[in-house]
Formats: C-alpha cells, structure tokens, sequence
C-alpha cells in the first residue's frame, strides 16, 4: 500500500556560491547553474595563467586584457576581480586546472583547483509499504550525481530503535509500532531535497 504525502523542495543556497579558487580547491558547481570561481585576489600587477593538464586555457595579463581568450562562450573572465563565471556550467567543464600567477616580483605560484560539475539532486520519491505480516519499509529514490539519503521522524534524526537501515541508506525497515512523519532527505555537493510522509499504517495492522 502506498500513503501519498507531501514533497518539500529546498533549492540549494549553493547554487549562486563563490568558490575560493585563490589556493589548491576542489570546487562543485552545479549542472546548468552560474558557477564563481576567485582564482586570485590581487589582481594588481600579476598574470595569471589558466591550464589544464597540458595547454594554457586563457591567461589574464598584467594589464587585465585576456590573450588567449577562453576557448568557450560560457566562460567569462572577470579580470578585474580575478573571476572565472561559468554559465550555464556543463558536465565537460569538470577537471582538473592548474594555476600559474606571477607577480611584479617575477615569483610564480603554482596552485590547483579541481572543478566538479553535479547534476541536483532531483525527482525524489518516497514510497512505504506496509506488508500482510505488518513490516514496514520505506524507500527513498532520486535523479542527480552521488547522492547521500538521511533520514529523520518528527524531525529527529532516525535511531536504530526506530528503524534499521540499509547499507546505502536508501531502505529503511520500520520497527514495530512507530508512528510519526518520516522524511527522507537527499543530498549531494550542491543541492538538498527533503520529502515527508506520515506513517498511517501500524505494524500490528493489516
Ligand atoms: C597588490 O599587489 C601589488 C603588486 O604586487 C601590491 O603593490 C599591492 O600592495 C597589493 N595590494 C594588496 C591589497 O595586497
Ligand atoms: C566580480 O565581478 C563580476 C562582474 O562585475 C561579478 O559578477 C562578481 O560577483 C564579482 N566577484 C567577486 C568575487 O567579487
Ligand atoms: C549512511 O548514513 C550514515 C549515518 O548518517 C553515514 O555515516 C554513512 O556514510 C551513510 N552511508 C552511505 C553509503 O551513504
């Protein structure tokens, strides 16, 4: 038997974020979205060389004029504030980058960022079934990359009294006569989103 609930969204404050690129980062973006990259902080009398494993990408000379230019449209270089905006940021934008900045005193500094591009986590579902013996089992399930499932009932964290779950935490099996809202929360490095259903069924019925 299924229990329809309700599914609240929670947009990822994230999304708009910044990521601090200005020394060795890893930094997530997310699929589709703006993505902020500092790649320094004084701009003034320094060049900056953007590459990948191999080949410079762009590079921001000393007079904040770009040559070469990045290669795609999507990519636009703040020189002024040493900001990469990539919008919309696609899967193939992830790698691996390597910096170069040298100042007027000729000394250059090397650092690298690694940019992950995920997919939000999206169309997640919870379903409960209740079985003729009275076990009850939820389970959650979503879209996006590497998601992570929590749990909690009338907003407390999931004990093991309550529940014993699964070992990708996707499935949890309902002891005895727990009652309450159960919501399922799936995350990743750039997005949250949370449904709740309530617990009709008891595990002494049916
Ligand atoms: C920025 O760098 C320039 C040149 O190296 C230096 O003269 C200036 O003091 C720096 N500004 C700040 C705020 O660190
Ligand atoms: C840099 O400047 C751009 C364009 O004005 C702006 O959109 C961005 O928020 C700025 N970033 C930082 C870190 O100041
Ligand atoms: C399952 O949840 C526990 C507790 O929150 C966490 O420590 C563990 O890493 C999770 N496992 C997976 C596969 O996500």
């Amino acid at each position: 038997m299924y229990y329809i609930g309700y599914m609240n969204l929670l947009l990822c404050a994230g999304l708009q974020s910044v990521c601090d690129a200005t020394q060795d980062a890893v930094c997530y973006g997310a699929l589709g979205g703006p993505v902020h990259l500092q790649l320094m902080r004084n701009t003034t009398g320094h060049e900056l060389n953007f590459k990948n494993e191999k080949n410079t990408i762009f590079r921001i000379r000393t007079n904040g004029k770009l040559a070469p230019k990045p290669p795609s449209q999507r990519w636009e270089v703040v020189a002024g504030n040493g900001t990469l905006i990539i919008n919309p940021a696609e899967s193939t934008d992830s790698g691996t980058y390597r910096l170069e900045i040298s100042g007027s005193d000729g000394i250059i500094k090397h650092h690298t960022v690694q940019l992950m591009v995920e997919a939000p986590v999206s169309d997640v579902d919870l379903s409960i079934s209740c079985s003729a013996n009275g076990e009850r089992k939820a389970w959650c399930s979503s879209n996006g990359d590497s998601p992570q499932y929590s749990w909690s009932l009338d907003g407390r964290a999931l004990s093991g009294a309550d529940a014993d779950l699964s070992t990708d935490n996707q499935t949890v099996l309902l002891k005895g006569n727990v009652i309450g809202q159960l919501t399922c929360t799936v995350s990743n490095h750039i997005s949250t989103t949370s449904i709740s259903r309530v617990l009709f069924c008891s595990g002494q019925l049916l």
